[in-house]
């Protein structure tokens, strides 16, 4: 079976935590954009939901969706998104899209946090494979990175990018992560940095994860 077909899989199968008259966190990536399709399904039984970036706004309007500003709704039942990386403890990298900060916020804010993945995304340690994006506000891109190298990490700036809050990105590699919740909150101690993509603190509660045999849930 193909990833793509995993992520579809797993995306799917998240409308099962989609209640009746709520409104719906939807986050950013291939995955979600499977999980949009599935959402468009059920429009009539949702009161909304937000959006974790542009692109998904405009693929949820596409869809006949209602999106909703985070501050005009009273609450978000259940935030859905992907991830770059996953723990058997539903700690994730997150942020290779870009979104990481609308995605935390709309996480926080969620009553349950629902992460689809394939299974390519699972790991042992987190930064495996990926590695840890961090928004800046653009002034603070050096002075961000050389703190981010005396934290033993290997910053590179994702040229080219701005997301949706008008800020860069820097894609820090090396970083010890065994303690994740430890690194998430070192790094939003560095003054001039908006985010950054642990999602430690505030885990998935639910992780969908597509494979060769089906969804499996954690936990
Ligand atoms: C975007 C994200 C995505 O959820 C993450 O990059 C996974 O993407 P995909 O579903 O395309 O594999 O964090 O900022």
């Amino acid at each position: 079976m193909d990833a793509d077909t995993k992520k579809r899989l797993a995306a799917e199968s998240a409308l099962e935590y989609v209640e009746t008259g709520s409104v719906v966190g939807v986050g950013t990536g291939s995955t979600t954009n499977h999980f949009i399709d599935a959402l468009a399904r059920i429009r009539h039984r949702l009161d909304g939901t937000v959006a974790s970036s542009e692109a998904t706004a405009a693929r949820l309007r596409e869809r006949g969706l209602r999106v909703a500003d985070l501050n005009a709704v009273d609450g978000v039942s259940v935030y859905v998104d992907g991830a770059d990386e996953c723990t058997r403890h539903r700690q994730l990298v997150k942020g290779a899209g870009g979104a990481l900060t609308r995605e935390k916020i709309i996480a926080a804010a969620a009553e349950r946090f629902v992460c689809i993945v394939d299974d390519s995304k699972l790991v042992d340690v987190l930064g495996t494979a990926a590695p840890v994006p961090v928004e800046v506000i653009p002034m603070a891109r050096g002075y961000a990175a050389r703190q981010l190298v005396s934290l033993g990490g290997n910053p590179f700036w994702r040229e080219g990018v701005v997301t949706d809050n008008g800020n860069l990105i820097l894609d820090v590699h090396g970083l010890d992560l065994v303690d994740p919740g430890e690194v998430e909150d070192t790094l939003d101690r560095i003054t001039g940095t908006v985010a950054n993509g642990l999602f430690a603190r505030r885990r998935a509660d639910v992780v969908l994860i597509g494979g060769d045999t089906g969804v499996r849930t954690l936990p």
